[in-house]
């Protein structure tokens, strides 16, 4: 089983999209610069939503822009709708997620759409993508428990995954929107998906809301997933759905995966400068549990490259 570990950052959009301070274009291509510094090379930067509903993503198109200047990572951008899809074309980008949630009231909060029309625009999206040679990915948001209608059952997450993929996800994405997975839970999904399809064609994304996060992606890795979403410091949340607080952090997840020998071509002390970086934009303190030990350490060894 292959030891590298795709990390694909969200924090430039899970982890802004829910902060009370929109930053700018440029103070967003500030910190994806950060995180390129740091190794990372697949990045969602942001999403083609309605600026009303979400204020802090808009201008993604002009990220996209300037981000050409940077052209050495896989830039993802989510896309709730085809006007989104367009703008995202338009952009320039390569690569799009859609967001299916696995109950009928988080679809509706989240972007106004019943369980079925969201399912059958996401395939219509997937579809589309794939005439334009962009690469589609699809989340299952609330794959565990819903903040609404409680715990999901596994087969619904199954049933929507296989849906995705018979309509050309290039991966499907579990995703435990408000945290409340756990390693049992994690399993119990996991066995059902494998099932429908390859470990490759999988990833996960995981809230640490409750302290599981990690322990959840060893859960993962067992079943032989190999890509994980994480954002930069814990920044994160969901602004459609209470009780969703940090993502499981870059930081935490690059440790954990280094020190069990797995690689991820990211620099850890490089990561730290990135999250100092996030600190800086969003105003607020941030950093996953290994946050102080990884920044002492790197400052420790600072000052004897210093002399
Ligand atoms: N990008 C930008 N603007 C969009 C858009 C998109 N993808 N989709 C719709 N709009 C605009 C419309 O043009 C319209 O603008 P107007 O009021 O100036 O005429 C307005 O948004 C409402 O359009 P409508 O089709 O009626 O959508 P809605 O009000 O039912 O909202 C969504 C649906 C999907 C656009 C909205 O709920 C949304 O953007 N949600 C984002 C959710 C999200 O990002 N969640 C976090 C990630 S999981
Ligand atoms: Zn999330």
């Amino acid at each position: 089983m292959s030891d590298f570990v795709i990390v694909n950052e969200v924090g430039p959009r899970d982890g802004l999209q829910s902060q009370g301070k929109t930053l700018s274009v440029d103070e967003r291509l500030r910190l994806i610069e950060a995180l390129l510094n740091s190794g990372i090379r697949h990045i969602e930067v942001g999403s083609f939503v309605s600026p009303k509903a979400v204020p802090q993503m808009a201008g993604t198109g002009e990220l996209f822009a300037g981000l050409a200047l940077r052209n050495e990572a896989n830039y993802s951008a989510l896309v709730p709708n085809l006007r989104g899809y367009e703008l995202a074309r338009e952009a320039g980008a390569r690569s799009i997620a859609v967001v299916l949630s696995a109950t009928e009231t988080m679809n509706q909060r989240n972007i106004n759409m019943s369980l079925e029309q969201t399912t059958s625009v996401c395939a219509q999206l997937m579809q589309r993508a794939r005439e334009d040679g962009i690469d589609a990915r699809a989340y299952v948001a609330v794959a565990f428990e819903c903040p609404f209608e409680g715990l999901t059952p596994p087969e619904v997450v199954e049933a929507l995954a296989r849906r995705m993929f018979e309509a050309g996800a290039g991966k499907v994405i579990v995703a435990d929107t408000i945290g409340a997975a756990n390693p049992q839970s994690v399993k119990r999904v996991l066995e059902r998906l494998t099932g429908v399809d390859a470990a490759s064609m999988l990833s996960c994304h995981f809230h640490d809301t409750r302290g599981m996060a990690l322990a959840n992606v060893l859960a993962a890795l067992e079943f032989g997933v190999r890509e994980f979403d994480s954002s930069i410091g814990g920044l994160g949340g969901c602004p459609f759905s209470p009780g969703a607080t940090g993502n499981l952090a870059t930081e935490d997840l690059v440790l954990m995966l280094q020190s069990m020998g797995l690689h991820t071509g990211i620099d850890l002390d490089r990561l730290v400068a990135a999250v100092e970086q996030a600190q800086l934009l969003t105003s607020t303190t941030l950093g996953g549990h290994s946050y102080r030990w990884l920044h002492r350490e790197r400052n420790k060894r600072q000052e004897v490259a210093n002399g």
